[in-house]
């Protein structure tokens, strides 16, 4: 458990679905004004030339010196490109990759990802499986995936984390959070999280995914765009009440910046590098205050 958190983890369990998990976090506080805070960090590309790892390191320093801060691993944690994959370019090698890394290059990432979040390790409720992550698997046999997310558990367990934890998301999955308090209803905060699709970054694309999945948040990655957009679904209470229930949509950001040499090719927009952050309120007597997101 997280020292002088006002959350305390009890455990996660996937609710027995592969395809599209759905991990359960029972969490139990104290008080209503308790506030949880919730960065998704994705699209790190750890391993390539662009990327920021000042940055990252700012942000995992962020969630680390903040008890009530907590994340959710949105992919592409390093960039695997391997030396025989097509898309391999030694220009776009990092300057701390060396030749002997290169008899495993998505070894040496997948350690030095790992190393990066070590800190935070007892605070990740899920990790999503990116674009990168999953084609040297198809391509190589390379499950590094699996190996984030088995190097994660065991590093959560060593600072004392959840004995009782499941951590992947697989290419999308949803977290589901049960707030419990002594003398009030479980409350519960649904987040999508996917690694992203090329329309999951516009309103429209978002909102068609708004409309058509049941969830307080839905988070995007891939894109390497960071934007938010809040919308509301009419729903009917059994007691025949017509309320509003917020929702959000988020892309959730970068740190791949712009100069990286196959979006320089492309002539990719520009993007900031950086996270989003989700407030979470479990004990808000307004449901406007339930969630919020700021960029
Ligand atoms: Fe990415």
């Amino acid at each position: 458990m997280f020292e002088g958190s006002k959350f305390t983890l009890v455990k996660s369990r996937n609710n027995n679905n592969d395809r599209i998990p759905v991990l359960t976090w029972e969490i139990e506080h104290d008080s209503r004004d308790d506030v949880m805070e919730i960065v998704p960090l994705g699209d790190l590309h750890v391993g390539n030339a662009a990327c920021d790892e000042d940055g990252i390191r700012s942000a995992v320093e962020y969630i680390y010196n903040n008890p009530n801060a907590y994340w959710i691993g949105m992919g592409d944690y390093g960039d695997f490109i391997n030396m025989r994959d097509h898309r391999f370019d030694p220009i776009a090698l990092a300057d701390w990759v060396t030749t002997r890394d290169l008899v495993d290059l998505a070894g040496a990432q997948k350690r030095r990802v790992l190393n990066i979040l070590e800190p935070i390790a007892n605070k990740c409720l899920g990790l999503v499986k990116g674009n990168h992550d999953k084609k040297i698997h198809r391509a190589w046999e390379r499950a590094i995936f699996d190996e984030i997310v088995v190097g994660m558990k065991e590093r959560a367990w060593y600072l004392g984390g959840v004995a009782e934890i499941d951590l992947s998301l697989n290419y999308w999955g949803f977290v589901h959070l049960k707030f419990r308090r002594a003398g009030a209803a479980v409350r519960t905060v649904v987040i999508s999280a996917h690694h992203g699709f090329g329309s999951s970054k516009n309103i429209t694309g978002m909102e068609k995914f708004l409309w058509s999945h049941e969830c307080d948040v839905a988070l995007f990655g891939h894109t390497h765009h960071m934007t938010s957009h809040r919308s509301a679904r009419t729903e009917i209470t059994k007691t025949g009440k017509v309320v509003y229930r917020p929702q959000w949509g988020v892309v959730t950001g970068s740190f791949l910046q712009s100069d990286a040499d196959y979006a320089v090719q492309a002539g990719y927009m520009p993007v900031p590098t950086g996270t989003t952050k989700i407030t979470l309120r479990p004990g808000a007597v307004n449901v406007n205050d339930l969630v919020r997101v700021s960029l």
